[in-house]
């Protein structure tokens, strides 16, 4: 038997009983003629003392005895003297006195500490990620990741949902990202995508009658990778029929509260607030807002078309905006630091950034000059500035003012110090419009994805005026991260044949990728619609981490390598041969 106890869960239950542990030597200390070893397994670590009185040749042995090793050690669990006990750990009031001693397994020196508070560079974290996993703050994110998977698991069976499996070797399911692809063998120069989620499947499973599915599941997404995004990420996945928008959204929220509570013990405000699409941008910039800090955005373009302020003048008469924002208390910026604020707004794709500086003679900038005094006074109410604030203001296309002040909000927040980390703002947000225009493309393109129902009362603009038809789509977003999104899927083939025309999908091309899905429109589809969340995401956000990469075991870097296995590699000619792959030169 390799051990009796895990070492963390050594208490003084145990006094005086013989235990045997199994686990690494985290630390070995001499001290005094004794040989001290910290003793790590996943539940924690425990003081083992090797004393020479005890047994010599154990003793003796223990010199050998280097960080990482593994060990198997059995001796008696006795009561650590007072002035060496460690409130710190759980097992700090109990040592155990060593008998006998096995080592089960060297280990090299390793690269870093396995210690929770070593600064460590992300490259040589994921180089030996299996050293990396064994830090005990680490090792709880995972027990947390799989505590859960659990809680949701249980939630969504104690509501019926059938937890079903959908293919990885599929066709592409539009998201909005590219697809990997994977050559067939067998079918020459065809190709299966990866599924970027399940949602065909999980519609078709609806029209076989299913009610109720759920999956926690890998989707894969070639995309560019931020903070929040992996190529590989897993989702929990779902779909119901029958049923409202309403009825998924107080589902979910249930959902939600509950397996936040249990497993993080972490009570959110209920129930969770809503707000259009409409109201979340012109207020904050993004469809996903952060609610934990004012900072909001404002509207100005009526009082800037009336200014003389040629900029704001100008841009205001060719359809764009003019926002404002009142960053509280930055007056004290110097000239240099709104530099700064200036460079970050032009980088983010503004053109300058205007500025005032709220005193108590009013307001002061280069600027104000172009402003009569009726309008600087009615920027100052309406910004709510007060002496001592810094008015922050961009003129430009909508997407663009959003989209920087937006962002500006953010950082500002940061700089203020305005967020307090300890509360998690939920909010549902929707409304959603549709499509929207992709200017390049000169096309429309679907905001969520192409299966998502449009409004009933919003039918009739369907084709006059496709921009104006908003969703039946929602996306959970807690601290500003989407957390999750779904929507009321079309369950009608006319409108869902509709939906690809307006995409500029033709007939042929919809009956080629989609043809399946229509098919299965026309044979009894039940109303439905359902939700994915990012469990990456929402594992990330409970354990008050900023990237998923820190939530997954192997995660892959921003260049979509794993640094462990050095994937994606070369293959040898004769695998190529086989999928019936030619190789062309890389440039
Ligand atoms: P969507 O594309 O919004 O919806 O994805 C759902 C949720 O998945 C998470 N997510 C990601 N997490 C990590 N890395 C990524 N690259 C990544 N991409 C998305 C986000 C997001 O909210 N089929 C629909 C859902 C539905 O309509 O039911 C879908 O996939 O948290
Ligand atoms: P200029 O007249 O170009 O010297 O700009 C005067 C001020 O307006 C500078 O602080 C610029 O950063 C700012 N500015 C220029 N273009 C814009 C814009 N589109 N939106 C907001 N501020 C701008």
């Amino acid at each position: 038997m390799f051990r009796t106890h895990l070492c963390g869960k050594i208490s003084e239950k145990n006094l005086d009983t013989e235990v045997t542990l199994s686990g690494w030597v985290h630390r070995r200390r001499d001290h005094g003629g004794l040989t001290f070893v910290d003793l790590r397994d996943r539940e924690g670590i425990i003081q083992i003392v090797f004393n020479p009185q005890l047994s010599e040749s154990v003793h003796q042995q223990a010199h050998a005895l280097r960080s990482e090793y593994v060990i198997q050690v059995t001796g008696k669990v006795a009561r650590r003297p007072k002035e060496t006990e460690n409130l710190n750990i759980p097992t700090g009031k109990v040592e155990v006195l060593a008998e006998a001693l096995t080592i089960l397994n060297r280990a090299k020196t390793p690269p870093f500490l396995i210690e929770d508070e070593e600064d460590i560079s992300d490259a040589l974290r994921l180089q030996y990620r299996y050293l990396d996993l064994r830090r005990p703050a680490v090792q709880q994110i995972f027990i947390r990741r799989h505590k859960l998977s659990q809680a949701i698991r249980q939630f969504l069976n104690d509501h019926q949902f059938l937890e079903l499996e959908t293919p990885s070797l599929t066709k592409s399911t539009p998201e909005g990202a590219r697809d990997f692809l994977v050559p067939s063998r067998l079918n020459p120069g065809n190709f299966y995508a990866l599924p970027q989620s399940p949602q065909l499947f999980k519609q078709i499973l609806m029209v076989s009658g299913f009610d109720r599915y759920y999956q926690i599941v890998r989707c894969f997404r070639d995309e560019d990778l931020r903070a929040d995004r992996q190529p590989e990420f897993t989702q929990i996945d779902l779909e119901m029929s029958f049923i409202e928008m309403d009825d998924i959204l107080s589902l979910m929220e249930e959902m939600i509260l509950r397996v936040f509570s249990e497993v993080c013990d972490r009570k959110l405000p209920s129930p969770f607030p809503r707000m259009t699409y409409a109201e979340a941008v012109s207020r904050f910039g993004t469809d996903k807002p952060d609610t934990r800090f004012g900072l909001e955005l404002v509207d100005l373009s009526e009082l800037a078309s009336r200014c003389d302020f040629k900029v704001f003048r100008s841009i205001v008469s060719k359809g764009g905006v003019v926002n404002g924002l009142n960053a509280k208390n930055l007056a004290r910026l110097s000239r240099k630091e709104i530099e700064n604020l200036t460079n970050e707004a032009i980088q983010r794709g503004a053109k300058g950034l205007a500025w005032m500086k709220v005193t108590e003679d009013g307001l002061e900038a280069p600027i104000t000059k172009f402003f009569s005094a009726a309008q600087l006074n009615e920027i100052k109410t309406t910004l709510e500035g007060e002496p001592g604030d810094l008015l922050l203001f961009v003129a430009d296309k909508t997407q663009v003012v959003h989209d920087v002040l937006g962002t500006l909000r953010l950082s500002l927040a940061k700089k203020l110090n305005l967020i307090d980390e300890k509360v998690f703002n939920p909010l549902w947000v929707t409304d959603f419009p549709l499509f929207e225009y992709d200017a390049a493309a000169k096309r429309y393109t679907a905001i969520h994805h192409p299966f998502t129902s449009p409004m009933d009362e919003d039918l009739p603009f369907l084709k006059s005026e496709p921009l104006k038809v908003r969703a039946k789509a929602y996306d959970l977003v807690v601290n500003g991260v989407e957390l999750g999104g779904g929507s009321i899927r079309i369950h009608q083939e006319e409108i869902q044949s509709q939906v690809f025309s307006l995409l500029g999908i033709a007939k042929e091309e919809a009956a080629e990728k989609f043809g399946f899905l229509l098919e299965a429109l026309q044979y009894g589809a039940p109303p439905h619609g359902g939700m994915a969340f990012g469990f990456d995401r929402m594992v990330a956000l409970l354990s008050g981490v900023e990237s998923i990469r820190e939530v997954i075991p192997f995660p892959k870097t921003q260049k979509g390598i794993c640094l462990m296995t050095s994937a994606p590699s070369d293959v040898d000619a004769r695998q190529l041969k086989e999928l019936h792959i030619k190789k062309e030169r890389i440039l």
